[in-house]
């Protein structure tokens, strides 16, 4: 039985990560910003030496992108130096790490899917505080740290893309999307459900991908959206990147190489699509107006 701590349990990807874990029977601690502050290093070595999981997941990030823009500073402080603080505890506790990170972290010029070992070269301040993240990580636990690099999440907590295009299936007649982003729709229940296999399986240490299969853009996944609401998708009008002020450029490109599940002998996660459709059921469906 492995000992799990998963750090920012609160979140969206934490909260299924939980839930998955205590499903499966293991024995798992969820520790949520309240919690836990992984920017409090003498806070991060009690919870980790007092609890000594076997494994700890760091779910915690600044994820507000165009925020940290402005507030590089306090983003690093979460992403990188809270990612630091409990490699730092792990290191001293012999624990595994999986440290969760993004596509931000390359350019988006790409025309092939990313690779795992693909040179990092972010455009954003988020993506620079999530390699900064990466780094400490692989740095302080060559042999333990794990680097698994996500996209695109949807879930049934906390708010994301599909869950807007839901709602505003109901509330507009139409909506705009942009149709110039690629990159791969993924449900956090199939990313929690990787973490898990990739630590039963004794993989190796290093960089994987965790996103799902096949390719779109937001365009796509808000057409996909209304279809499986049975509404128009015809309702859903592309439209371009460039027409939305925002404060942190967006890649491009984001799809991610799945090869490192290979190496591992795990299956990468399914086609985004049969993945939406499957997540469909647990996703909050907002209440009908007359
Ligand atoms: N969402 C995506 O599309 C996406 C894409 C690529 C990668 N990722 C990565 O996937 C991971 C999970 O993302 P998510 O979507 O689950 O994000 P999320 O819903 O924003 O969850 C992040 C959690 O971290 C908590 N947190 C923030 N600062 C903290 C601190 N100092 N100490 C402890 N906890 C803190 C947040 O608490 P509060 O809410 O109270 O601030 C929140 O509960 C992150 O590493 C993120 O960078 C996400």
């Amino acid at each position: 039985m492995t000992g799990w701590l998963v750090t920012g349990a609160g979140g969206m990807l934490g909260r299924d990560l939980v839930a998955l874990l205590e499903r499966g029977g293991e024995t798992v601690t969820g520790l949520t910003r309240q919690q836990l502050d992984v920017t409090d290093a003498a806070a991060v070595n009690g919870a980790v030496l007092g609890l000594k999981p076997d494994v700890v997941v760091n779910c915690a990030a600044w994820t507000a992108v165009d925020d940290a823009e402005a507030h590089e500073g306090d983003a690093l402080e979460v992403n990188g130096r809270g990612a630091a603080n409990i490699a730092a505890a792990c290191a001293s506790s012999g624990a595994r790490m999986v440290q969760m990170s993004t596509d931000y972290v390359f350019d988006g010029t790409a025309r092939r899917p990313y690779a795992e070992d693909d040179t990092p070269a972010p455009r954003t301040a988020y993506g620079r505080t999530k390699l900064a993240g990466e780094e400490a990580v692989r740095g302080r636990l060559p042999e333990a740290g794990f680097v698994v690099r996500t996209a695109w999440l949807y879930g049934a907590h906390g708010p994301n893309f599909v869950r807007t295009m839901i709602r505003l299936a109901r509330d507009r007649p139409e909506v705009r999307v942009v149709d110039d982003q690629h990159g791969q729709p993924t449900w956090t229940a199939d990313v929690a459900s990787l973490i898990i296999g990739l630590i039963q399986a004794a993989a190796s240490p290093g960089i994987y991908h965790a996103t799902s299969s096949g390719q779109t853009t937001w365009f796509g996944l808000a057409q996909e959206v209304f279809r499986l609401l049975g509404a128009n998708p015809a309702r859903v009008t592309a439209t371009a990147s460039s027409a939305l002020a925002r404060s942190a450029s967006r890649p491009a490109y984001s799809v991610l190489g799945h090869d490192g599940w290979a190496r591992a002998g795990i299956a990468p996660i399914t086609d985004w699509r049969l993945a939406l459709r499957r997540a469909f059921p647990v996703l909050p469906q907002p209440k009908q107006t007359s």
